[in-house]
C-alpha cells in the first residue's frame, strides 16, 4: 500500500469515531483530507463541523457541511486531526501544514483527540521533524536566536520565496536539531517566551487515541489514562 492509500484506510476508520448528532472537530493536511471526503457518507447524520482552517473549512463548505466558529459550539465531542510525528505516549509535532494554533484551540475545546496517521509518523522520540512554531512577526529573530541557544537551528518559512502567513496573520519558524526528550515540560517552557504564539509540541494537547495506518491495516493505539 502507498502512503496516500494508508492515509485514505485511516481517513476512512476515523468515521467510526464520530457522534452521531454531534459536532466533529475537524482538524488539516492530507490526511484529513481524506477523513473529510469519508464524513460525506455520514454528514446527514451530524450537526455539523468545527474546523482548524480556511482550508478545511472550504473542504467542508463544498460538501455542504455547517461549519461553526469554536465560540458558538460547547464542548465538542471528538477531533480528528494528523500529526507530523506522534510517540509511544500519544504526544505529537503538529503543524506541517502551518495550521497549529487553531489546531490546538480545537483540540483543547474538545473531549477527545483522534489522531489519525500514516505508520511513518510513529516515533520513539519528537524532534526529528522540524518544529514548527507559529510567532508573532516582530519577534521571530529573538526567538530563532533563543532556539539557537537550546541547540535548534530555527528558520523563517516561506511560500513564494515571502514569510509564509498563517490563517492568523503570523510567521512560522521550523526549527531541526532538537530532541525534545521532556514535551511536557519543553512546550510549557516555549509557551513562556514572548512572542511565541504557539508551539507545535502537543503534549497538554495531547492524542488519547491513534489510528495508526500500517501495511497490515489500522492499527489501534490507546493513550487514555
Ligand atoms: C497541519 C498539521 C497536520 O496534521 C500535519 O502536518 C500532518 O499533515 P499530513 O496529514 O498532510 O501528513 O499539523 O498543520
Amino acid at each position: 500500500m502507498t502512503q496516500d492509500e494508508l492515509k485514505t484506510l485511516v481517513g476512512q476508520a476515523a468515521l467510526a469515531y464520530v457522534v452521531p448528532g454531534e459536532i466533529v472537530g475537524v482538524g488539516t493536511g492530507s490526511t484529513v483530507n481524506k477523513f473529510i471526503d469519508a464524513l460525506d457518507t455520514m454528514k446527514d447524520r451530524i450537526a455539523g463541523a468545527v474546523s482548524s482552517s480556511e482550508a478545511s473549512t472550504a473542504r467542508l463548505k463544498a460538501l455542504g457541511i455547517p461549519v461553526f466558529d469554536c465560540n458558538a459550539v460547547g464542548e465538542i465531542a471528538v477531533y480528528i486531526d494528523g500529526a507530523d510525528e506522534i510517540d509511544g505516549h500519544g504526544h505529537m509535532i503538529k503543524g506541517g501544514g502551518a495550521a497549529l494554533t487553531r489546531e490546538k484551540i480545537v483540540a483543547a475545546q474538545s473531549r477527545r483527540f483522534v489522531c489519525i496517521a500514516d505508520e511513518s509518523k510513529l516515533v520513539e522520540r519528537l524532534g526529528a521533524f522540524p518544529l514548527p512554531v507559529e510567532v508573532i512577526p516582530m519577534a521571530a529573530r529573538r526567538i530563532l536566536r533563543q532556539f539557537g541557544a537550546l541547540g535548534g537551528q530555527a528558520t523563517l518559512r516561506l511560500k513564494d520565496g515571502q514569510p509564509l502567513v498563517t490563517d492568523n496573520g503570523q510567521h512560522i519558524l521550523d526549527v531541526r536539531g532538537l530532541a525534545i526528550d521532556d514535551p511536557l515540560t519543553f512546550e510549557s517552557g516555549v509557551n513562556q517566551w514572548p512572542g511565541v504564539v504557539t508551539v507545535g509540541v502537543f503534549a497538554h494537547q495531547k492524542a488519547q487515541l491513534c489510528l495508526l495506518g500500517t501495511r497490515q491495516g489500522v492499527q489501534t493505539l490507546n493513550f487514555e489514562a
